[in-house]
């Protein structure tokens, strides 16, 4: 019964989201269960995840059974050919993070992406087969459910074969999707039987079956990491390299390994933060501003006021600023992690910040953040017994290369535009990078990637992450200071409207109504001169996040995108009381 209204309650709020002209419109309102929660961009792998939930499964379960969904039915960033990073907060105590990031293959070169002059070749880091790391995330997936899960590998995977093989009904969203890239899945056959119907558009309401990635599913399976790292796809995957000039090599796929590492963790006015470490940028940044800021009462200054903001550019100025210098893998790079997560770092850094006044970020050079849908997707989950996993995977942009491997009906990530592909030259993020970052064999690229839990006396408070590229880190940080300095809901904390600075480019930029009048006028006083508005149609982050209250157990997906948070039963007890 309960678990019905569960259901009845994630398919209601997300066939209004679908169907409601303006996303934005619909009132938000996270969800709340008992028995556990799961946030994510995709109804269907929400649905999944809650569903290994009921069968008894725990938070790291549900996780893994939501990436392989998400690979299936949220194509531009869940993969199987991607990378991505999950930190787990077990409920006896247990902090630990899995790193599948893909990594640069064994024959890629330092300059690969310049010409014979050095400059960098546009749209060869991005739209070529040269693009793809080698991938993590079936790798990454698999260790994960071995090490901490409880179900086998059937019980998480088949949920993503039979939606891939008995099809999806498409959304406005897919739809939406699909045929905003055909010219980019133009020039591939196998994209094209993917994401046309039969050259024709997809329609909304029509089946979408996925048979070549069905198959890809089964192999994993029955084979685990061999049936993707060996065999047919790796044999698939290797053929579709040869017919583009790519350089991934059976060897590189044998060789991959998903890595454990310990979380980067801080704190903040009494409540614990865990992250990622590298190779992504995003722990160590967020710890990094959250120190900065520490010493204020932003709470008091309110939010959306001048001087949280000018607080919060100037500490994103610093920290992007030391990522760009300081940040790669630290596999293969002294990362000084350390020392940037410190305490006495951080007021070191901000000794310098004029609460009148702007400073400079150095005159270099640098890209423009694209207005475009920057993706990578988030999934929070929380399970009733304590266990909270923070779940962000990608396969950098949109679809990626947008080059379906023949054969495996799988996209294929174009991460390494994560790399600095030359010394201060800007990627597609407008992130610049140095040695720390460079390309070498082997290397992961730097990532912005920040999946998080913030603890409270020992038990996961918040979980929380973003999709977006550079703005992932300061989306992350937002909705933390909303829950924990604001005092906000997790509806209100997750809708807000959000602003983004990355030291370079120097401006700063926002979605409507983030600033009031009065704020841009009193921001520009202090010489802030670049606050650039986004168009409506751009936001900043997708913020799918689960927060443990007194209620319950509440989800929220990003009212910005038609994600959907579904609850465990035990009892959703009402959309409307999580308010
Ligand atoms: N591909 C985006 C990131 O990892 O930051």
């Amino acid at each position: 019964m309960t678990s019905f209204f569960t259901r009845l309650l994630g398919a209601l709020s997300f066939i209004a989201i679908i169907f409601s002209p303006v996303v934005q419109a619909v009132a938000p309102k996270a969800v709340i269960a008992d028995g556990g929660m799961v946030a994510s961009r995709s109804a269907w792998a929400s649905q999944v995840g809650a569903q290994i939930l009921d069968q008894g499964g725990n938070a790291v379960d549900a996780a893994v059974a939501v990436g392989f969904a998400l690979a299936v039915t949220y194509p531009s960033a869940g993969n199987l050919a991607g990378g991505g990073f999950m930190v787990i907060h077990l409920n006896d105590g247990t902090v630990i993070t899995n790193d599948h990031r893909e990594k640069a293959p064994s024959a890629s070169t330092k300059d690969m992406f310049l010409d014979s002059e050095g400059k960098v070749v546009k749209g060869l880091s991005t739209k070529s087969h040269l693009a793809v790391g080698v991938p993590g995330s079936v790798a990454g997936l698999l260790s994960v459910l071995e090490k901490y899960g409880t179900m086998d590998r059937k019980q998480v995977i088949q949920p993503a074969i039979d939606l891939a093989a008995k099809g999806i009904l498409l959304d406005r969203d897919l739809v939406t999707g699909f045929a905003r890239r055909q010219p980019d899945f133009a020039p591939y056959a196998a994209s094209r039987a993917v994401f046309s119907n039969d050259g024709e558009l997809y329609e909304i309401g029509d089946l979408w079956v996925q048979s070549d990635l069905a198959q890809t599913l089964i192999r994993i399976r029955d084979k685990g990491r061999d049936g993707f790292y060996k065999g047919r796809t790796a044999d698939l995957l290797v053929a579709e390299m040869k017919s583009g000039n790519g350089l991934i090599s059976h060897k590189d796929l044998e060789d991959y390994q998903p890595r454990w590492r310990e979380a980067i963790r801080g704190t903040y006015k009494g409540y614990e933060i865990i992250s990622m470490p590298p190779p992504s940028s995003g722990g160590i940044l967020l710890v990094q501003m959250l120190n900065m800021l520490e010493g204020y009462d932003l709470g008091a200054m309110g939010y959306g006021s001048s001087e949280a903001i000018h607080l919060m550019i100037e500490a994103e100025r610093r920290a992007y600023a030391d990522r760009a210098e300081h940040l790669g893998d630290s596999d293969f790079y002294p990362v000084p992690v350390a020392q940037l997560t410190t305490k006495a770092y951080a007021k070191e850094r901000f000794a310098d910040f004029n609460p009148s006044k702007a400073s400079f970020s150095e005159n270099i050079e640098s890209g423009e953040v694209p207005y475009e849908s920057l993706e990578t997707t988030h999934a929070s989950v929380m399970d009733a017994m304590g266990n909270a996993v923070s779940y962000t995977t990608t396969l950098n942009l949109s679809y990626g290369t947008k080059i379906v491997a023949a054969g495996t009906g799988m996209l294929l990530n174009n991460e390494m535009d994560d790399f600095s592909a030359k010394e201060n030259e800007p990627n597609f993020y407008g992130l610049i990078g140095r040695q720390a970052n460079a390309i070498e064999p082997g290397k992961r690229m730097l990532s912005s990637m920040t999946p998080t839990i913030v603890v409270k006396d020992g038990k996961p408070l918040l979980v929380t992450g973003s999709p977006g590229g550079s703005t992932i880190i300061t989306t992350t940080m937002q909705i933390i200071l909303n829950v924990l300095e604001h005092k906000m809901s997790l509806s209100d904390a997750v809708s807000s409207p959000r602003f983004h600075h990355q030291w370079l480019p120097t401006r700063v930029i926002y979605e409507p109504q983030a600033f009031s009048a009065d704020t841009r006028r009193a921001l520009e006083s202090r010489g802030h001169n670049e606050l650039v508005v986004l168009p409506g149609t751009y936001q900043i982050g997708d913020a799918n996040s689960v927060l443990r209250t007194e209620k319950g157990i509440e989800g929220m997906a990003d009212p910005r995108n038609a994600g959907t948070a579904v609850g465990s039963p035990g009892a959703v007890k009402s959309a409307a009381a999580a308010k």
